[in-house]
């Protein structure tokens, strides 16, 4: 990991600010402490009633990695960026009942993608700080992804997630986002 380049990671703000979805990777591999971490961070997201509704397959055997990219994407998405990440990190939803299914029923709110979501961004955040690329891809076919990775019924992939060495360090153009003044409302 020494040699990979390295963002500056000095602040939470830096990194928010650096993350990028990346689409082109070095086929070199990801030592697997690096994944570990990753994975550490997600696991320390907060959840509805501390539920901790997610699960992770963790995907670098090429074989699997070319099945996953091939039928378990949604047509419009270039399998082919998908494949050259070495690593493929999918993230599953595991209900409770109470609090993912009786809950939801009651409020309105479905915690499990909250935390899902939150979890998702500790990933990518700390893979950002140990100078890997990352991608969310939503475009899938769960059920398809479901049998590929061996999982029961019972969960659900949720996302999957491209990881690597960025071919690129950063990407050429930055995407925008709409300014803060369309978003928020102050009530003071
Ligand atoms: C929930 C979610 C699903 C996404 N699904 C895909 C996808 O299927 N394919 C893809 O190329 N990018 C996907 N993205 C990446 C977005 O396109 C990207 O985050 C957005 O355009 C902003 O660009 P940036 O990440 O480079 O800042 C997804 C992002 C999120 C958060």
């Amino acid at each position: 990991m020494a040699d990979q380049p390295q963002p500056d990671a000095s602040s939470l703000s830096a990194l928010i600010q650096s993350r990028w979805s990346c689409r082109e990777y070095r086929p070199d591999p990801v030592p697997r402490e690096a994944i570990e971490k990753m994975l550490d961070a997600a696991r320390w997201a907060p959840s509805a009633c501390n539920r901790q509704p997610w699960r992770f397959s963790v995907v670098t055997r090429e074989e699997t990695r070319k099945a996953i990219a091939s039928r378990g994407l949604l047509p419009g998405l270039s399998a082919q960026w998908v494949v050259g990440a070495p690593v493929m990190i999918v993230m599953g939803m595991c209900r409770a009942v109470v609090t993912h299914r009786v809950a939801p029923w009651l409020s309105g709110v479905d915690y499990a993608w909250i935390d899902l979501g939150i979890a998702g961004e500790h990933l990518v955040l700390q893979a950002m700080e140990l100078g890997l690329g990352t991608c969310w891809i939503g475009w899938i076919r769960p059920a398809v992804i479901r049998k590929i990775v061996g999982w029961p019924v019972s969960i659900r992939p949720a996302i999957l997630f491209a990881v690597g060495w960025p071919e690129e360090p950063s990407p050429v153009k930055r995407t925008d986002r709409l300014p803060l003044s369309d978003l928020v409302q102050w009530m003071e």
